[in-house]
């Protein structure tokens, strides 16, 4: 298992390039299922979680051919059986059931497994198609899923902690080949939803309200292939521009959407990090000494969880108390013990960690839990006086594209070990 090796210290200075979003091309590539016709997407990050739905595709009979960020995946004919291994150990995988349902009337899914930052239950996603008409069972840890007609429903897809993102887009591929209209409310608004969105009416689909919390499908017969570039990945995005912030250098964030970000820049700027638009780049840098900031957790367009664990090592040191409460997923300070080995002091209370920050940070060896959790302990490691081994970071290349090569691009001291 690889390890990163950070000698810390080192102010991070340069520009830098936003690859495609993690969280749209998965979807994008599970709604290629829907149509016998060659799908191409471009700007496709080159992450192990993506080369994974390739395989599960491939398992299911399409076709997966690999460019240079670019795919074209055509599923002339597939069975509706996903590969029990390959769909339990990915959760993202989990959006496959509604186009195969969609496309096949029939699917066999493994349950997701649940992570590191809780119990990742699909009862929404579940609840969305039977609305539709799918009757669902459970039979040797697969969702089997089955629906004669599709027929479009007014359905409420809201949970204890707010809306599903990949349980709106389960939902919304079943929908646009259901009988009718459907309209999904308490949808999710992330830009990842609006981009699958945008990628099913390039195919025929007809959907209308994507990013809002009404979503309204309009069924049709049939869909045809489409061309569709990924939009930048907001987290990647924040994620460096943390970095810059927190080694006191200055960075170009170059292809990232900033409309796709207020909640995280509003936060950084609260924090005292300047952060300007310059043409096509977004340049970060501090602006004077940090500011202690609260951040709570919400669903788009409110802080995303997937920043939390970043923010949480800025804050680990900027002098102050800080409050970082977690509300989306039930377990999601996996990172807190391991910043805690290179020196932070954090206090969880509930669902809430309280950031007592401000003193310098030391390396230590330290371990990767999930994929946010492991850039956390990334960005804390390039700031930490000496040396940082973060192990197992294949969490990371989950969701990073070369996250050492970019940052020994913007002057990081760190390197790849394998061991
Ligand atoms: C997506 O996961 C992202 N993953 C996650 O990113 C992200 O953290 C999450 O959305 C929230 O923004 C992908 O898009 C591949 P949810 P998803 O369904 O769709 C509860 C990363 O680091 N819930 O929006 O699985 C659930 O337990 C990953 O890139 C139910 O109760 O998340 C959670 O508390 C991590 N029942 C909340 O809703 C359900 O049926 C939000 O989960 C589904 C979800």
């Amino acid at each position: 298992m690889d390890s990163l090796l950070i000698k810390g210290g080192a102010p991070l200075h340069g520009e830098v390039t936003i690859s495609g979003a993690k969280n749209a091309v998965l979807p994008i590539m599970a709604a290629t299922l829907l149509t016998p016709e060659a799908c191409t997407i471009r700007r496709v990050p080159n992450l192990s979680d993506v080369k994974f739905m390739g395989e599960i595709l491939t398992s299911l009979g399409a076709e997966v051919k690999c460019g240079e960020n670019a795919l074209t995946i055509r599923a002339e004919k597939i069975r509706g059986v996903g590969d029990y291994d390959l769909v339990r150990k990915m959760r993202g995988s989990i959006c496959i059931l509604g186009p195969l349902l969609a496309r096949l009337r029939k699917a066999r899914v493994s349950m997701p497994g649940g992570c590191v930052i809780g119990s990742r239950p699909i009862d929404l996603h579940l609840k969305g198609l039977q609305a539709l008409g799918t009757k669902i069972s459970f039979a040797n840890g697969y969702v089997v899923a089955s629906a004669p007609k599709l027929i479009g429903a007014d359905l409420f897809l809201g949970g204890r902690a707010g809306p599903t993102v990949l349980g709106t887009a389960n939902v919304m591929m079943a929908a646009v080949l259901a009988d009718g209209v459907t309209i999904i409310e308490s949808a999710a608004c992330e830009p990842e939803v609006v981009d699958l969105a945008n990628f099913l009416n390039a195919m025929g689909a007809k959907i209308a309200g994507a990013g809002s919390p009404t979503v309204t499908v309009t069924g049709v017969k049939a869909l045809h292939g489409a061309e569709h570039e990924v939009i930048p990945d907001r987290i990647e995005a924040a994620t460096f521009a943390i970095a810059a912030a927190a080694t006191d250098g200055e960075v170009n964030i170059l292809g990232a959407r900033p409309d796709h970000m207020h909640a995280v820049l509003d936060k950084l700027r609260e924090a005292r990090v300047r952060i300007e638009r310059n043409g096509p780049a977004l340049t970060v840098r501090r602006g004077g000494r940090l500011k202690p900031v609260d951040i709570t957790t919400l669903p788009y367009a409110g802080f995303p969880t997937d920043v939390q664990a970043q923010m949480m090592a800025l804050m680990a040191l900027t002098p102050g108390i800080s409050i970082i409460t977690e509300r989306i997923f039930e377990s999601r300070f996996m990172h807190v013990s391991e910043l805690a080995r290179l020196g932070a002091d954090i206090a969880i209370e509930g669902p809430s960690a309280i950031v007592k920050g401000g003193k310098p940070l030391s390396g230590a060896p330290v371990m990767a839990s999930d994929l946010r959790a492991s850039a956390a302990l990334v960005i804390a490691g390039l700031t930490a006086r000496g040396a940082t081994m973060v192990k197992r970071i294949y969490h990371l290349d989950r969701g990073y594209e070369n996250i050492d090569a970019k940052l020994r691009g913007l002057g990081a001291r760190i390197e790849r070990v394998e061991e």
